[in-house]
This record gives structure tokens, C-alpha cells and sequence, in this order.
């Protein structure tokens, strides 16, 4: 079975996808520098702690464990907080990117699969972005990702790398069993919120803008579960394994507002959440849902049906369950 190196496996995807191939068989190790990860929610392979940035360490690494690809999804993730913080973004997600595939080449490690982002398109013109949509992004962290898109495409242009970037939209749920989920205390996601909400009874929940040119005036976003999510990259290990390269869309092809969100968990909560309107905030276009044609066509992968209402079940069931452990 092929050896993954996967960065920032500690994370909130990243375990969802320790899970899912270390159940496939494949031998994993992480690499992780544990500022918003998790150690104790790795249920396969090996953990290396240690900074993308650190190149002694990420060398010795790589020549130790030569994984035949590296999964790369560490990085900040905060669309907001970039705004605050720019330099520390492009140090750690652009600096660091660049730290990793210094080291890939150096030790001969020439395959990777890259966790890019929807915040890539920016605010596109038209409501479904397909990958040839042009990039525009407002938010350092967007600007970040295609910072590396472009490095890459450069370094494969060169034959000095063969890699797959896949953009997540929105990414959301838990582990259908029950052992994984969100942790960070701080997540800003609408889906963590609304659970978080539900639980706490008393607390409203905030909507950045109602007067969007939508069907309800609040924003339309794409979710996909964590675990549809998890499953793409089996595909997409396969694709590259055959010599495929280039950039998918990875969400779920269907739109929700944050309107439909919120009433969507009060239905599978029973809960019936309170609502704070608010200002827009800057930089959320009014409707980004991706087009997946190419990922069903090149790689045969689409999520499952009922997407929306799976990921807001196993959220619930997770944050409940979180919530028993930190207030047995
Ligand atoms: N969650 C989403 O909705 C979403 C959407 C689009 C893209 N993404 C991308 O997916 C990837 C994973 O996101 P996530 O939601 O799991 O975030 P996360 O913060 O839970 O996971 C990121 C992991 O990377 C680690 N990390 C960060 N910087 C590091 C560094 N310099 N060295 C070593 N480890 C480092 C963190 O400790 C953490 O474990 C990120 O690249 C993110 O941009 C996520």
C-alpha cells in the first residue's frame, strides 16, 4: 500500500481523511504543528510534530518516511482573521507551502495533493464557479491559495512535480460514527454556529446581511460533509497515480442560504433558533456554489444525496456529544 505523507492530518479535515484511508490501507504519517490541531484525534498512522516552515525538520521527514505523495492541507484558514493578520497568513501558508516542495524536491518526493479553497473565485459574476472561472480573491487567505496554485502549475510546467489542487467549498458534518468532528472552540463556520446555537438555547445566532439579491436576501453558500469531502481524495490519489494532474472543485453542487441553514437545524434539532440581523461583512458574494461536472467526469467522484441535512445531523450529534465530555 502507498506511504502518505499528510500535513496538518491533526486538523479538522485532516482527521476525517486519516480516518478514511487509514481505513483503505494506506500507511500514513502527519505532520502537524498542533496550533489548531487535535493529536488525540488521529485513529490511524503516526504523528511527527513539527512547523511546515522548520526545512531541517521537514527534510529529515521526508527522507525518513519517502511517501509517494504528500497530502497538503495545513495551513490558517480564517477568511476574517487574514484580514487582520496578512503577513502571518502568506508566512504560513505561502512560506511554508513553499518550505514543503523545497524539501519534495530535494528528497525526490514529486506527487502532491493540495487543499485549496472556494475563496479562490472571490466575488465571481456568475452564482456556479467552474475551475476556468477567473480567479479573483478579496481575502489574504484566498490570495494565499492561489499564491500556491500558481507555484505548483509553474513547478509542473517544469517537470519538477505532478499534483492535483482540489478547492473546498464550504466544509461541514462530522463522522457519521460518532468519533470525529469539529473541536476548534473558536470555529466561525455557519453550520458549527448553528449546532453551537441549538445547544445553548438561550443564544441567537447572527446573519451578516439580509438584503443580498437572493430569494430570501441572505447569502447562498455550498456545503459538503466532511466525509463526501474524505472520499474525493481516494479518487483523486488514483488520478494522479496514473499521471492526472490539475484543479477541481470540490463542494457539493447545491446552494443553501443561510436562512435555509438555520431552519434546516431547527428542524433536525427541534430547537428553535433565534436570529440577530446584522451588516453584511465585506468580501461575501451573495451566492458561490461550485460547479463539480469536471470532478464527476475526470475523477467519477460526486457526493451523496441529502447532503445538507447529513451534515447538520452529524454535526448535532457530535457537538452533543462534545459538549457531555467538556460538561460531563
Ligand atoms: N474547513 C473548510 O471549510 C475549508 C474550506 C476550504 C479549504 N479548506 C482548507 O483545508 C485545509 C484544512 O482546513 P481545516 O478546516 O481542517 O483547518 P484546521 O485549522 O482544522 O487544520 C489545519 C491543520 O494544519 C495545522 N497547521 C497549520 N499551520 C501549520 C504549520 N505551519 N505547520 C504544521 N502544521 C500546521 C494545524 O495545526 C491544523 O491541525 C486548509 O488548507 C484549509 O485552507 C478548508
Amino acid at each position: 500500500m502507498q506511504k502518505l505523507l499528510i500535513t496538518g492530518g491533526a486538523g479538522y479535515v485532516g482527521r476525517h481523511l486519516v480516518k478514511f484511508l487509514g481505513k483503505k490501507g494506506f500507511e500514513i504519517m502527519v505532520y502537524d504543528n498542533l496550533i489548531t490541531g487535535f493529536p488525540d484525534s488521529l485513529l490511524y498512522g503516526e504523528l511527527v510534530v513539527g512547523d511546515l516552515r522548520d526545512e531541517e525538520n521537514m527534510s529529515l521527514l521526508l527522507k525518513r518516511w519517502q511517501p509517494d505523495i504528500v497530502i497538503h492541507l495545513a495551513s490558517w484558514s480564517g477568511v476574517g482573521e487574514s484580514f487582520d493578520e496578512p503577513l502571518e497568513y502568506y508566512q504560513n501558508n505561502v512560506q511554508g507551502s513553499l518550505t514543503l516542495l523545497t524539501c519534495m524536491k530535494k528528497t525526490g518526493v514529486r506527487k502532491l495533493i493540495f487543499s485549496s479553497s472556494a475563496s479562490v473565485y472571490g466575488e465571481p459574476e456568475k452564482a456556479m464557479v467552474d475551475e476556468e472561472t477567473e480567479l479573483s480573491p478579496i481575502s489574504p487567505y484566498g490570495k494565499s491559495k492561489v499564491m500556491v496554485e500558481k507555484i505548483l502549475e509553474d513547478m509542473k510546467l517544469a517537470g519538477e512535480i505532478s499534483y492535483l489542487s482540489l478547492r473546498y467549498f464550504n466544509v461541514a458534518g462530522a463522522d457519521e460514527e460518532g468519533l470525529l468532528g469539529e473541536e476548534r472552540e473558536n470555529d466561525n463556520h455557519l453550520i458549527t454556529r448553528c449546532v453551537r446555537t441549538a445547544l445553548m438555547k438561550e443564544k441567537k445566532i447572527s446573519i451578516f446581511g439580509t438584503d443580498y439579491p437572493t430569494e430570501d436576501g441572505t447569502c447562498v453558500r455550498d456545503y459538503i460533509h466532511v466525509e463526501d469531502l474524505a472520499r474525493s481524495h481516494l479518487p483523486a490519489l488514483n488520478f494522479l497515480n496514473e499521471g492526472g494532474w490539475g484543479i477541481f472543485n470540490c463542494g457539493s453542487g447545491q446552494g443553501y442560504s443561510v436562512k435555509e441553514v438555520i431552519e434546516m437545524t431547527s428542524r433536525v434539532t427541534g430547537v428553535d433558533i433565534g436570529q440577530e440581523h446584522k451588516e453584511r461583512r465585506s468580501g461575501d458574494p451573495p451566492v458561490l456554489v461550485a460547479d463539480i461536472s469536471s470532478i464527476k467526469e475526470k475523477l467519477g467522484w460526486k457526493p451523496q444525496e441529502g447532503c445538507l441535512e447529513r451534515i447538520i445531523s452529524s454535526a448535532w450529534n457530535w457537538e452533543q456529544k462534545r459538549m457531555s465530555f467538556i460538561n460531563p
